[in-house]
């Protein structure tokens, strides 16, 4: 199975997947939309390709998906892997991958969809958010879940600390999430 991570920020996420044995031979390329990314940074650093667009260069989102989709079937990747992407993907893309696209969302979904996710958690006093991985469809984080895993939250807690606490989650789940994937797609 090989995969394609799309990451816009830092890429702890992306850096969780590649450091899994299991995941790591299967990773061959990185999609980003943010030159300054420091996930670019890790990507390099770990030798694995990556394809660097901005979409302002593009009229419109079906142009640049259309170029993702020419460097996706050119490597043949099976499985899109969104580890902080910071863009809805777009029908183009959505038409060749259905059920093939997983996103990590810091929230118990269906609750706090959308932008800020952890903010909206410490505005609303809950007691516990978490973490969600799921098949990406036409919504916003609304696709069918995958798993789920839940994070406590305490009363002192801030948009910082519970961050922090929801990233040591998703680092330890999102590669287990992935890896039963790819053990259910087969090894090739
Ligand atoms: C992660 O917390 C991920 O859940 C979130 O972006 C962060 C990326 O961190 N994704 C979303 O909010 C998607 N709507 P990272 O760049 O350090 O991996």
């Amino acid at each position: 199975m090989n995969i394609a991570i799309f990451a816009s920020g830092n890429g702890s996420n992306f850096q969780a997947l590649v450091d899994d044995e299991l995941i790591k031979p299967h990773v061959k390329l990185l999609v980003c939309d943010k030159p300054n990314a420091y996930v670019i940074e890790r990507a390099n650093k770990e030798h694995i390709p990556v394809f660097l667009f901005e979409a302002k260069n593009y009229p419109d989102k079906e142009a640049f998906e259309t170029e993702i989709l020419l460097e996706l079937r050119g490597l043949e990747i099976d499985l899109l892997v969104l580890a902080g992407y910071m863009r809805l993907i777009g029908p183009t893309v959505l038409a060749e991958f259905p059920e093939q696209i997983v996103n990590l969302h810091p929230s118990l979904l269906p609750a706090f969809k959308g932008k800020d996710a952890i903010g909206q958690a410490i505005r609303a006093n809950v007691l516990e958010t978490g973490v969600t991985a799921h098949f990406v469809d036409a919504g916003m984080d609304t696709g069918p879940i995958i798993d789920q895993v839940k994070v406590a939250v305490n009363e002192a807690d801030t948009v910082d600390t519970l961050a922090e606490k929801i990233h040591q989650k998703e680092h330890v789940f999102y590669p287990k999430v992935i890896r039963g994937l790819i053990q259910n797609g087969g090894n090739d």
